[in-house]
């Protein structure tokens, strides 16, 4: 499932955001990545460190697990701490899938990623190029979203990051285990939830909504892991 999940930071959050990240020291991206993509991989990043970093990514972990399309999309169990990339001057980052085992900052449990997030942090007219390109059973998909609105998709996807030949495009970039593995079984359980919150708005209780919200409940029993 591709899924754009609007408004996760305001407008003026996302100022916040660019005028501590202006001044944050950016650092050669490769640092980060296995052999395969080092190789593709032409960006900069913030160490996972950086006091920047991690004051902001909590911010969009705070906001992120408030948000209740995304929580019904990507059923996190955990997420990573968001890191945040800068591609400018032909920066991109060629096609890759994402790793499975991820490690966090001080913590010796793995985490295996199973929905990979993009949050955007500047505007779509602020550079040319710079498509996210997710390349799924249906086809190619081209993503290049408003700044504070984040795209999730499934890390089994191929994925590429195309050159930006104009401006700067910064995004924060993440992984969340799912407490559901796969994602058509995710997508199911997003499209009943979706649904019975849509019914549920038309026709407010009702006999039948209960019945959905029960064989929602219990796929979810089926299917999740914690
Ligand atoms: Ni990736």
């Amino acid at each position: 499932m591709l899924l754009h999940v609007p408004n996760v930071l305001s407008k003026p959050e996302v100022s916040d955001f660019r005028r501590l990240l202006d001044a944050a020291h950016w650092a050669d991206g490769r640092a980060t990545t296995g052999v395969q993509g080092a190789q593709v991989k032409h960006n900069l990043q913030l160490a996972a460190d950086n006091p920047v970093a991690l004051k902001l990514g909590n911010r969009i972990s705070k906001a992120l697990l408030k948000h209740p399309l995304f929580v019904s999309a990507a059923l996190p169990l955990r997420m990573l701490e968001p890191m945040f990339n800068r591609y400018e001057g032909g920066g991109h980052y060629g096609l890759h899938v994402d790793g499975a085992v991820m490690h966090q900052r001080d913590s010796v449990h793995p985490l295996r990623s199973d929905v990979s997030l993009t949050l955007f942090l500047t505007e779509p007219d602020e550079y040319d190029g710079g498509e996210l390109v997710v390349v799924d059973t249906y086809g190619t998909h081209e993503a290049k979203l408003p700044a504070g609105d984040l795209m999730v998709y499934p890390s089994t996807s191929l994925h590429r990051v195309e050159p930006v030949t104009r401006g700067v495009r910064i995004c924060s970039f993440f992984w969340a285990q799912s407490m559901v593995r796969l994602d058509w079984q995710r997508t199911m359980l997003f499209e009943l939830d979706q649904t019975i919150q849509k019914l549920r708005a038309r026709l407010g209780d009702d006999p039948e909504i209960l019945a959905l919200t029960s064989h929602y409940h219990n796929l979810l029993r089926c299917w999740m892991e914690v």
